[in-house]
Parts: structure tokens; sequence; C-alpha cells
């Protein structure tokens, strides 16, 4: 994919990672000496969005099971309430999401608010689309960082309790089911 002088690649061993500053010291120091390693061994895959100079952004994503009663609802109606939000019929017995879930993403401070974390969504959006004509998944979920909370409520994003309110990290997720149902609409009227 090229976008104005960017492209973006999929990590390998051999890729030289340039320099890069989210503002993230964690995540600054998974690109440089993590994501080699998960990459290797299948924990995530990741990708970058860079220029001739510099890393401009990066993602890593990988399959995720979401197991309904880790989520820690406030009670048992909020645990309903929730089921029957992503359900249509209720499945009793229903005990796992199958999610895509993005285990980090940065955006260099010089290129924050330009749109990159959005590109990147859609991008993430659209292989989960894919993902889907092989083998389900449902949710595509994140652990997100209390400063990007905004972010991805702007991007369609849903917390999945408000027991975790104030916390570091908050669990949210983004419904597949209405976007592809939209998709394939699409594809029948075209
Ligand atoms: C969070 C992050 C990925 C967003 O990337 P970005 O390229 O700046 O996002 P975009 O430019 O696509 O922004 C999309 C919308 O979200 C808003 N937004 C972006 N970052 C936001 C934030 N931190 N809080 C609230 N809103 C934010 C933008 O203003 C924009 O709103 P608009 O559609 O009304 O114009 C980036 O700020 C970042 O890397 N932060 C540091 C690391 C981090 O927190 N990563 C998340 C790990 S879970």
């Amino acid at each position: 994919m090229e976008l104005a002088g960017l492209s973006l690649i999929k990590l390998t061993k051999d890729t030289i990672i340039k320099p890069f500053d989210c503002g993230d010291e964690d995540l600054n120091d998974f690109l440089v000496s993590k994501a080699k390693d998960y990459q290797r061994e299948l924990l995530a895959v990741t990708y970058i969005l860079e220029n001739e100079e510099r890393t401009i952004a990066f993602f890593s994503i990988f399959n995720d099971s979401l197991r309904v009663q880790e989520i820690g609802f406030a009670s048992k109606s909020a645990f309903k309430r929730f089921l029957s939000k992503l359900v249509s019929h209720p499945k009793r017995h229903l005990e796992y999401f199958p999610a895509l879930k993005i285990g980090r993403l940065g955006v260099c401070n010089t290129t924050k608010k330009a749109g990159l974390g959005t590109l990147i969504i859609n991008f993430i959006i659209n292989l989960a689309i894919d993902q889907n004509t092989h083998c389900a998944c449902k949710l595509i979920t994140v652990d997100a960082y209390d400063q990007s909370l905004g972010f991805y409520e702007k991007k369609g994003f849903t917390y999945f309790t408000e027991t975790d309110k104030g916390k570091d990290t908050r669990q949210m997720y983004l419904d597949l089911t209405p976007i592809i149902n939209a998709s394939l609409e699409e594809q029948v009227a075209g």
C-alpha cells in the first residue's frame, strides 16, 4: 500500500526498523525489541507504516478468544444486556467470542491527529472482513490505554463493562456483524 510517500509493510525478520517515537516507551520498545520475536513465535503480526527516514506508525494484531465470563460485569443483568446486544437469539451456553485483537498501535508524535490511526483501524476492519470468509471472527478487541479511549470511541468501539472505568487500560470492542452485513448487502446491490 502506498500513501503519499508512505508504505505499509508487514514486519519480517529482515526488516530494518526505522526510528520511531509515539510518546509511549512500552510501545516504542515493543517495536524495536520484541515485535520480531512475537512474529517468529506466531504470537502477533506487526505492520509498519514508514517513509524513507522514519517509522510513522505500527500495529500488532493476533487472533483472540474473548471469554465472556472473564470480562467482569457488574451484575448478571449487565451481562445479559451485553449478550443480547451482540447475539440476536439468546445462546445460554455461549462462552467465547472469536475476535481479532489489536495488541499494540502507535502513531509517531509528529503525525498524530492526521488520520493515520483511522487509516489503520479501517485496514484492520478490512482484514477482519476478509478473515471472515475463511473463519468466523465477531469482534475486534483492544485493551485501550487511558489516553487513547477518545480515539477508539470515535472509531465506533464500545466498552465491555464500566467496572474497568478509571483504570490504566479499558477493554473495548467493535462488533463486526453490522459492518459485514452491510458490506454483503452492498455486494448484492452492486
Ligand atoms: C491513539 C492514536 C493511535 C490515534 O492515532 P491518530 O493518527 O492520532 O488518530 P486519527 O488522526 O485517525 O484520529 C481520529 C479521530 O480521533 C481523535 N483522536 C485521536 N487521538 C485521540 C485521543 N488520544 N483522544 C481523543 N481523541 C483522539 C482525532 O481528533 C480524530 O477525531 P475527528 O475524527 O473528530 O477529527 C495515537 O494518538 C497514538 O499513537 N497515541 C499514543 C499511543 C497510544 O495510546 N496507542 C493506543 C494503544 S491501545
